[in-house]
């Protein structure tokens, strides 16, 4: 009895020593001062220029909503009465506006399944999907590869 307690520890020490050894030199994104107040982030500008000078971002997966290339602060009004991301990209003023129209799927009513004309009040809130752009770049690198070349 005795041995297999002396036993279970010595396995004990060995597996938390070989812990250490793994992990010896991982620096925590926090710091090591875990007990610290948080700081807030900087907060970060969006990029991009006047729409109709960027050039559209390659997507990285089939499904994914296509990424905001141009600037948004201007166009930042999407309430009950306006959406000011329609005045361009709307079935009526895209051709106008030369800009991409808003694609098929915006155009179904989620609950008959029906085409309608315009698109759907589902889609009303554009950026809950589309997102601008800002320079962060990735606080752990990730080997990720996208499903579609395009
Ligand atoms: C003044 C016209 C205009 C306004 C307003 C506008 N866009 Fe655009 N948008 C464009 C043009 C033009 C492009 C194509 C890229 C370019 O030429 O700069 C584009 C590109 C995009 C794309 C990329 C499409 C793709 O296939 O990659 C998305 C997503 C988008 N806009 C969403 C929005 C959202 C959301 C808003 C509102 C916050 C908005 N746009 C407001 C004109 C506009
Ligand atoms: C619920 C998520 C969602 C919302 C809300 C949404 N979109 Fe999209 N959008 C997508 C997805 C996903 C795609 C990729 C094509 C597809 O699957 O239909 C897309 C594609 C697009 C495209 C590229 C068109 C193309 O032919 O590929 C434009 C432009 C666009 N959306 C504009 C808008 C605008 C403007 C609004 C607001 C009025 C909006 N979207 C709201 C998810 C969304």
């Amino acid at each position: 009895m005795k041995h297999t307690v002396t036993m279970g520890m010595a396995l004990a020490a060995a597996l938390l020593w070989g812990c250490t050894q793994q992990f010896a030199g991982v620096k925590s994104m926090r710091g090591e001062d875990v007990a610290a107040a948080d700081k807030p982030q900087a907060e970060k500008q969006y990029l991009g220029g006047r729409p109709g000078t960027t050039q559209k971002i390659a997507r990285t997966f089939s499904t994914q909503p296509p990424v905001i290339p141009h600037e948004v602060e201007k166009f930042s009004d999407v309430n009950l009465e306006e959406n000011s991301c329609m005045d361009c990209h709307s079935a009526a003023n895209y051709v106008k506006k030369q800009s991409p129209k808003i694609s098929d799927s915006h155009f179904i009513d989620p609950v008959s399944g029906k085409k309608l004309a315009e698109g759907s009040a589902a889609r009303w809130n554009c950026m809950q999907c589309h997102v601008p752009q800002v320079d962060a770049p990735p606080l752990v690198g990730n080997v990720f590869v996208g499903n579609v070349a395009n």
